[in-house]
């Protein structure tokens, strides 16, 4: 693996495509040990996780359920400036057993978002996966229970996540180059 450009940015190799697939497998194991007998019902939030879904669930080998949910940024007329609201969430998820697929928990403001609008639907549990998770940018509690990789605090593309949109298709994932 060698340096990319994205649109105006250098990045180098980070984590490998086969160090991700194997990973990802080892979670599907945990999860199919965990959540046996529960039918869980996967929420992948769009569009950053749609690469680790689909590979983490072809994995998934239990009685369970997949639908995709987004989280739409707008600015609120009151003054508590951006709202964030959960859209495409046409289940019923009362009384479910929920595990929300991320891509990445950077601050973790979008994934207590996610848990507040999710909770007033009343499911049974929810667990919550993510591919990526950066530690020191963490400014809320929040304990992910699958997590495939903790990084450090910079700014990764690829296997999904972006860099102003472009970079998604990328198999491996890449940091941003120091300069
Ligand atoms: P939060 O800060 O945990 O709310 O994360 C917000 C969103 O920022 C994530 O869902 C990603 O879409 C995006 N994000 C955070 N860090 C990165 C990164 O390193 N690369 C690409 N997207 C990121
Ligand atoms: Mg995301």
């Amino acid at each position: 693996m060698s340096e990319i450009k994205v649109i105006d940015k250098v990045f180098e190799p980070s984590i490998t495509a086969a160090q991700i697939q194997k990973r990802v497998s080892e979670l599907a194991v945990q999860i199919n040990r965990d959540m046996v007998a529960q039918n869980p019902l996967f929420l992948a939030v769009l569009n950053g996780s749609f690469m680790f879904v689909a590979d983490l669930y072809r994995h998934i080998t239990i009685e369970s359920e997949i639908s995709f949910v987004k989280l739409a940024s707008y600015d609120g007329t009151s003054s508590t400036g951006v709202v964030n609201e959960v859209i495409g969430l046409n289940k019923d998820i009362k009384g479910r057993n929920i595990v929300i697929v991320e891509d990445i928990i950077d601050t973790g403001f979008t994934m207590q978002q996610m848990l507040k609008t999710l909770a007033e639907h009343h499911p049974a549990s929810i667990r919550i996966c993510t591919l990526l998770q950066k530690p020191d940018k963490l400014q809320v509690p929040i304990k992910a229970d699958y997590v495939a990789f903790n990084i450090p605090n910079l700014f990764v593309v690829g296997y999904g996540l972006d860099y102003d949109q472009q970079g998604r298709n990328l198999p491996a994932i890449y940091v941003l180059k120091e300069d």
